[in-house]
């Protein structure tokens, strides 16, 4: 049976998956050195990167689920079980709520401690609300799902790679390329 949909991701789709995931390693490694850092001049600055990475990464992710939702995407591969298609689009599911939910809540930490939000040729990140003088628990809030929202993403991040990789070797489909890549479309059974 020859499914409706195409095996490939579309051109911009494929774009933005490779360059969201350089972005994505770089941001976590400059989040990781921002707060590690020893000297408190080199932690700024790594902070104000990752400020403004973090915002373009919001952009890029908020484009790309845009897209997600108005272009044709590949199903699940013919014989393929219902299940481990199912598996494979929670993992995607939860990528994309990650990778939205940590630049929200690193905004929200970055309010909250006043710290400066301009971006480029004088455009300023807005504020969006205004955190109150004593109640710090939302603070602490953002803190938690910023700080575990990340560890958790670099973890689903591994996964996701892992398990690519392994069903690219394993069953010799040519997956990442045939669903990523960008060169010849492989056969969909290789081996
Ligand atoms: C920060 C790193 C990464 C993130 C956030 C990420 C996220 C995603 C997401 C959300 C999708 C679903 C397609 C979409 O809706 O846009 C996807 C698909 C895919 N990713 Fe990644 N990815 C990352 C890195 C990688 C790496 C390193 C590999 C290869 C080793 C890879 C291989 C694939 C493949 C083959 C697909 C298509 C899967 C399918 O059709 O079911 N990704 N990725
Ligand atoms: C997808 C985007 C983002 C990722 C993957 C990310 C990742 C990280 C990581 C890995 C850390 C270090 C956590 C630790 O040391 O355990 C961190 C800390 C931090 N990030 Fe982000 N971040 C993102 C976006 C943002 C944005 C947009 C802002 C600011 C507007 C921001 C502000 C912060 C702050 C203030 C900290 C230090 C938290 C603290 O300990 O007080 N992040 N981030």
């Amino acid at each position: 049976m020859r499914t409706a949909h195409p095996q490939r991701y579309p051109f911009v789709m494929r774009v933005l998956h490779w360059l969201l995931a350089a972005l994505l390693a770089m941001q976590i490694l400059l989040g990781f050195a921002a707060e590690h850092w020893t000297s408190r001049a080199v932690s700024d600055v790594l902070f104000s990167c990752h400020f403004k990475l973090g915002v373009l990464i919001l952009a890029l992710m908020l484009l790309r689920l845009g897209l997600r939702l108005a272009l044709p995407l590949p199903g699940g591969d013919d014989g393929e079980p219902a299940w481990r298609h199912g598996i494979r689009s929670l993992a995607h599911g939860l990528l994309y709520l990650l990778v939205l939910v940590l630049p929200i809540s690193g905004h929200v930490i970055w309010v909250w401690m006043g710290a400066d939000r301009s971006l480029f040729g004088g455009i300023e990140m807005p504020a969006l609300f205004v955190p109150p003088e004593t109640d710090e628990t939302g603070r602490a809030v953002a803190w938690y799902v910023h700080v575990y929202g990340a560890w958790t993403l670099l973890a689903l991040v591994v996964l996701h790679a892992a398990a690519a990789t392994w069903r690219h070797w394993r069953e010799k489909d040519g997956f990442i390329r045939r669903r990523m890549g960008f060169g010849n479309v492989p056969p969909q059974c290789g081996a």
